[in-house]
């Protein structure tokens, strides 16, 4: 049965979540499903806002008739070529031959790679500033390069001020029983898997998504539609300040993330030591992590949250203990910034990790580390606890310098 769900007088959500799949993208854990979205206009004309995944193709196909009521599709407004919102299109040019693609040329050139079909007599090129009317609605089109692919644009409905924002205010998670941020406790049931969705996804690009934001800050927006988890309607002053925080590279609050590769326990002991330490001074936001134990995604999102962070890491095969290391180039990968890091290496015989995880570190933008890097030689000894408080004093001090 048809799931469309009614969010103005003439617009209607017609995607649906994928439940079976543990990856997004093969990478990303979605423990709460994905959503992959996906809107239609009925207005004089009937806009189709993007296609969807193959993962909920027969939902979103039978959502489509369902919302269409035997009225045919003028215009598929192409925001963003990721086959997780396109991967139907060309199923859908075919069921209707005489609807027009409304996209930008590099996503034209991008149809013709991934599909072969010739779309060149049927195609609506847009570029920035570009407006279509659907008869009560007009569109406008703002190109947002690299959120998150290079051929991305948004588009905004003037009537009914909404803003069609393709992967940008995203987030990982269904959307079946709320399809509304509001609907839920945003902090405690949106907030951290859209963090994790925005560090993950599109956290390298923070420079294209400024760009996009000032954009965006021109519009009167009362409403964002993206193409993952809820729609925003209320707190955009909220959401808005969270992206200004994220693409600026700027924490959202005072904290330590302690992440520690560990083999017998004796460097989580030297984290769990250190955080006892932070504690005592005051500190609350703590955040203990055994890299072994939990995806990267997770501590990435957690790196882009908070403003200090530990890495802990054995030496392994003269190097960086492996997931520590995948850790260290997935920060570099997303483009971490500002934020003051300290360091604990240990090594039974010849410990390297220190300088290794400060060479990877030492080319990334306001990466302030700590002058002290605590050595562990097998286990932590007590005449080193008060090298451990020093170093906790350091990590909260502004002393350090760059
Ligand atoms: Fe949701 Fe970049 O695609």
């Amino acid at each position: 049965m048809q799931t469309i769900q009614k969010i103005t007088s003439d617009i209607y959500y017609i995607g649906s979540c994928d439940t079976h799949h543990h990856l997004f993208e093969n990478i990303y854990p979605i423990p709460n499903g994905m959503s992959y979205n996906s809107y239609l206009i009925t207005d004089d004309k009937t806009v189709l806002m993007d296609t969807c995944d193959t993962s909920v193709r027969e939902q979103f196909l039978e959502n489509l008739m369902a919302a269409l009521n035997g009225r045919t599709l003028d215009y598929v407004f192409v925001h963003h070529m990721e086959p997780d919102h396109c991967a139907t299109l060309d199923e859908v040019l075919t069921l209707f031959p005489q609807a027009q693609v409304v996209c930008n040329a590099k996503t034209q050139t991008m149809i013709g790679q991934f599909f072969n079909r010739d779309i060149s007599g049927r195609v609506i090129s847009v570029k920035e500033g570009d407006t279509l009317s659907s008869g009560r609605h007009t569109f406008s089109f703002f190109m947002a390069p690299m959120v998150h692919w290079p051929e991305v644009m948004v588009s905004y409905d003037e009537t009914d001020k909404v803003l069609f924002s393709a992967d940008a205010f995203g987030s990982f998670g269904i959307t079946n029983e709320c399809l509304f941020a509001d609907q839920r406790d945003i902090e405690k049931d949106w907030l951290p898997e859209a963090r994790r969705y925005y560090a993950n996804i599109v956290g390298k690009y923070g420079p294209s998504v400024q760009t996009l934001i000032k954009k965006a800050s021109g519009l009167d927006i009362q409403m964002i539609c993206p193409l993952h988890g809820p729609i925003w309607r209320q707190n955009l002053p909220w959401l808005l300040d969270k992206y200004q925080k994220w693409s600026t590279y700027t924490p959202e609050e005072k904290g330590v993330v302690i992440v520690y590769g560990s083999i017998y326990g004796h460097t989580k002991n030297a984290a769990e030591v250190l955080a006892q330490k932070l504690s005592q001074q005051g500190l609350s936001n703590i955040r203990l992590y055994d890299v072994s134990q939990i995806d990267l995604s997770y501590i990435i999102a957690e790196a882009f949250r908070f403003s200090h962070l530990v890495l802990a890491s054995i030496t392994y095969n003269n190097g960086i203990f492996p997931p520590m290391e995948s850790v260290l180039l997935a920060l570099k990968a997303h483009n971490l910034q500002n934020r003051k890091i300290a360091l604990i290496q240990n090594g039974s015989w010849a410990p390297a990790s220190g300088k290794l995880m400060s060479a990877l570190l030492s080319d990334m933008k306001g990466i302030k580390l700590c002058n002290q890097t605590i050595t562990i030689t097998s286990a932590l000894k007590p005449n080193q606890a008060e090298e451990i408080e020093r170093l906790s004093i350091e990590l909260l001090s502004d002393e350090t310098s760059e």
